[in-house]
C-alpha cells in the first residue's frame, strides 16, 4: 500500500453472499475507507452502496482497477475467478485480500505467491477458522504443549444436501468443502507436511461428484489425520447458518488428540438456539454475526488482521500462504486417490 496514505481506500469485488458480508464488516471497520464495490448485478450493487454508504461502483474488474486509487481489493469471487482476478490486482501493486481457495490448483497457487513476492505485495487468503476463538485457543495450546504431542487429528464436515443444487455442482466435494479442515490440520499440526494419503468416495445420490469423501492424511512429523464431508444434512435440522442468502445446518467438528491432553471444537455449535412455531435454528454468532447493523466475529478480526498488515499496524501473517499452496497439494491427492482407489505420496 502506498505508505503516503494514513487510511488505506479499499474495494469489493463480489458483492453476492460472502461479498456482501465483508462490505458489511468492512463498513464499519475504522482501519479503511471502502470507496467502491464491483458487481455486475447491478440492482444488487446499488442497494448495497445505499445501504454502507459506499461512494461508486463498478460492473467490471478493469473499470475499477482504471479509474480508482486503490490500496487494497478484497475478492469474494466465484472460485475459478480467484486467480485471473489477483494477478490483474496484485500486477498493479495492490494488497490482495482473495477469499478461499487461494486458487483451484496449488501450481496456480504457487504463481500467485510468487507474482505477490515479485511486485511486493501483501496477499492474503480467507481461511478464517484461524481467528475463530475456539479455533484459536486450541491451536494455542496445541503450539504450547498442552496436549503433548499431537497422535491424531480428525475433521468433519456434512453439509446441508439442499446446497448441492447451488454448491455441490461445480467441483469435487472434496475441493468444495475440505479447504477449511485441511488448513486446520495443516495449523494444528505445526508445520507438518502430508506424506500419504488415502481417500475414498461414493456417489449414493447419483449427482454429478461423489457426495461424500473420507481421508487419512499420513503427516512427516508422525500424526495421522482424517478428515470426512458429505452433502447430507436434511433441511430439517436447526439450521446453524442463518443469513439473508443461506439458511441451512453445517454438521462440523474437529479434534485433536495428543499425548497428555484432547481439544474438540463443534464448529457451528454457539449455544443460541431460536425455536418457532414452524422451524428452530441455532445460528453461529463466532463466524460472521451481524450484531447492531455490523458484521463482527472471526470474518471482522480476519479482515482487522488484513488491514493491521497492509497499514503496518502489525505483522501478524496468521494465514500462512504456504500452507495454503500445500492445502491445495494435499486436496488435489484426495481428489486423485479417491478417483484411482490407491494412495497417492506426496
Ligand atoms: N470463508 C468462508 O467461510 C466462505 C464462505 C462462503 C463463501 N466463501 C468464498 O467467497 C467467494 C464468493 O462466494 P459466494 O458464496 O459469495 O458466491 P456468490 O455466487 O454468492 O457471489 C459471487 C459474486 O461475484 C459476482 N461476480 C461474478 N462474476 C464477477 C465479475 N466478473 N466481476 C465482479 N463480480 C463478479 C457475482 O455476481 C456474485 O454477486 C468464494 O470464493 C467462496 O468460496 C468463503
Amino acid at each position: 500500500m502506498n505508505p503516503n496514505t494514513s487510511t488505506p481506500r479499499v474495494a469489493v469485488v463480489g458483492a453476492g453472499s460472502f461479498g456482501s458480508l465483508h462490505i458489511g464488516a468492512l463498513s464499519r471497520l475504522h482501519g479503511c475507507e471502502l470507496v467502491a464495490l464491483c458487481e455486475p448485478n447491478e440492482r444488487v450493487a446499488a442497494g448495497l452502496a445505499e445501504k454502507y454508504g459506499i461512494p461508486r461502483t463498478y460492473t467490471a474488474l478493469d473499470q475499477l482497477l482504471e479509474t480508482e486509487e486503490l490500496d487494497a481489493v478484497f475478492l469474494t469471487i466465484p472460485e475459478h475467478l480467484h486467480v485471473g482476478f489477483a494477478t490483474k490486482v496484485i500486477n498493479r501493486g495492490i494488497d490482495c485480500f482473495i477469499e478461499k481457495p487461494l486458487a483451484l490448483t496449488a501450481a496456480e497457487g504457487q504463481q500467485l505467491i510468487d507474482l505477490a513476492a515479485e511486485k511486493q505485495v501483501i496477499l492474503q487468503v480467507g481461511h478464517i477458522l484461524r481467528f475463530e476463538a475456539q479455533h484459536a485457543i486450541l491451536y494455542d495450546s496445541v503450539v504450547n504443549g498442552a496436549l503433548g504431542e499431537v497422535m491424531t487429528i480428525r475433521a468433519k464436515r456434512n453439509a446441508p444436501s439442499a446446497m448441492w443444487e447451488t454448491s455441490g455442482k461445480s467441483a469435487h466435494i472434496a475441493m468444495a468443502n475440505l479447504v477449511h479442515d485441511v488448513d486446520q490440520i495443516l495449523w494444528m499440526s505445526a508445520g507438518q507436511r502430508a506424506v500419504s494419503i488415502r481417500a475414498y468416495e461414493r456417489n449414493f445420490t447419483g449427482h454429478e461428484f461423489p457426495d461424500c469423501v473420507v481421508a487419512t492424511i499420513e503427516m512427516s512429523g508422525g500424526t495421522l489425520a482424517m478428515v470426512e464431508a458429505s452433502w447430507s444434512v436434511p433441511s430439517g435440522a436447526p439450521a446453524n447458518i442463518v443469513s439473508d442468502q443461506w439458511r441451512g445446518r453445517f454438521d462440523a467438528s474437529l479434534e485433536v488428540v495428543g499425548t497428555t491432553g484432547t481439544g474438540h471444537v463443534q464448529v457451528y455449535e454457539s449455544g443460541l438456539e431460536i425455536w418457532g412455531e414452524d422451524a428452530s435454528s441455532a445460528p453461529n454468532s463466532a463466524l460472521w454475526p451481524e450484531i447492531h447493523g455490523a458484521i463482527g466475529g472471526a470474518l471482522r478480526d480476519e479482515l482487522a488482521n488484513f488491514l493491521d498488515r497492509i497499514s503496518g499496524r502489525s505483522a501478524a501473517e496468521i494465514v500462512s500462504l504456504p500452507d495454503a499452496v500445500h492445502g491445495l497439494e494435499i486436496l488435489e491427492a484426495i481428489v486423485e486417490s479417491a478417483r484411482t482407489g490407491t494412495e497417492v505420496r506426496l
